[in-house]
């Protein structure tokens, strides 16, 4: 079962690419493709399809019995109403297939090309897919690298895509915004450094904290993990396609270790002249310290910390726990 479910899956992300060469409204995909900076190259490694505006095409050529119809209706690529009717799940989208770490299509993503509807449907939830498990561009990065020596974490499929377009093909994006600690254990395993890069908004913004939340229990020793932030209204396609790729990969270089974004954060809205702002510093560090499973970016914080709250490494030290076991 679960072999030939993958099987459909990539059946529709081929099927998804030929409607992108051969549909009738092939023209105006291409060139909403081509208008967003993207070559038939990358198109083509990212196998970048288009799902058509009819209601029944991709059943009509993958769903033959009614085996098949039940699982594209499974798979959550066609939805079955209530007199029984099916129909496709994806209609006049740009499709991008997400890949598990092991190359096998488990989901897409699908673009709106223009008009009323949300901007982008997600497959939900399947028997292979689990949303906060995958990241989209990981297969496609570790592809292009014998050893990803950094990997960049970015909101958003055309994120990714331009990223790779530029030449910078170590980019992945978590699927919705929230960056899950399963996500970040499974790059763990593959880099030593991570860069998270979000948009330049509000939205954005609350992804690196929780990301850096996240990430807490996964920090060993020898991991790096750091925050590049863009200027307000941009995100790293729009930005890459203005200043190019050295401009951006020095903005990468440049990124924010976690250490001094964690204290850039907390201290944020606090006033650290007066005993109130420094007890509230150290009741909100505490925890997250705590939660570190790196004695080297504990000390590291610990120190900061001290010196934020004009008081002895030793004093801090006493009152911040260190966790009971190893996490990972
Ligand atoms: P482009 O407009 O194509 O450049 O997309 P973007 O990635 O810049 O979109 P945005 O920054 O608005 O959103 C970031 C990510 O959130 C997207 O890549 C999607 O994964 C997701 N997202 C955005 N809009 C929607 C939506 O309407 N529905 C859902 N489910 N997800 C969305
Ligand atoms: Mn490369
Ligand atoms: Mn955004
Ligand atoms: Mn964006
Ligand atoms: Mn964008």
């Amino acid at each position: 079962q679960a072999a030939d479910d993958y099987q459909q899956m990539e059946h529709a992300a081929k099927f998804f690419a030929h409607q992108l060469r051969h549909h009738s409204n092939s023209d105006k995909v291409v060139s909403y493709l081509k208008g967003r900076g993207l070559s038939g190259e990358v198109v083509k490694a990212f196998q970048i399809g288009y799902a058509p505006d009819g209601w029944d095409d991709l059943l009509k050529a993958l769903g033959k019995d009614q085996g098949s119809r039940q699982q594209l209706v499974d798979l959550k690529l066609c939805n079955r109403n209530d007199s029984g009717r099916y129909y496709d799940f994806f209609r006049d989208r740009v499709m991008f297939p997400i890949r598990d770490r092991r190359g096998r299509v488990v989901g897409f993503g699908g673009r709106i090309l223009e008009g009323d509807g949300p901007k982008y449907l997600n497959s939900p939830e399947t028997r292979i897919f689990h949303k906060g498990r995958e990241l989209y561009g990981f297969y496609e990065a570790k592809q292009a690298h014998r050893q990803l020596e950094q990997v960049v974490i970015v909101e958003g499929y055309m994120d990714v895509v331009a990223l790779a377009q530029h030449g910078i093909d170590f980019a992945v994006a978590s699927l919705g915004t929230a960056t899950t600690t399963e996500q970040l254990q499974m790059l763990f395993r593959t880099t030593q450094k991570v860069v998270c890069c979000y948009d330049g908004d509000r939205a954005g913004r609350d992804a690196a904290w929780r990301a850096l939340e996240n990430a807490l229990p996964l920090l060993t020793d020898g991991l790096e993990l750091s925050f590049l932030f863009l200027p307000d209204g941009e995100d790293p396609d729009t930005l890459v396609r203005k200043e190019g790729p050295e401009a951006f990969k020095q903005r990468l270089s440049e990124a924010q270790s976690f250490t001094h974004y964690f204290f850039a954060h907390l201290t944020e809205s606090l006033d650290l002249s007066k005993d109130s702002g420094r007890a509230k510093l150290l009741k909100e560090a505490k925890p997250l310290i705590e939660k570190l499973a790196s004695d080297y970016y504990r000390d590291a914080l610990l120190e900061q910390l001290a010196r934020l709250l004009r008081r002895e490494v030793s004093q801090i030290a006493d009152q911040v726990q260190r966790p009971q076991a190893v996490r990972n």
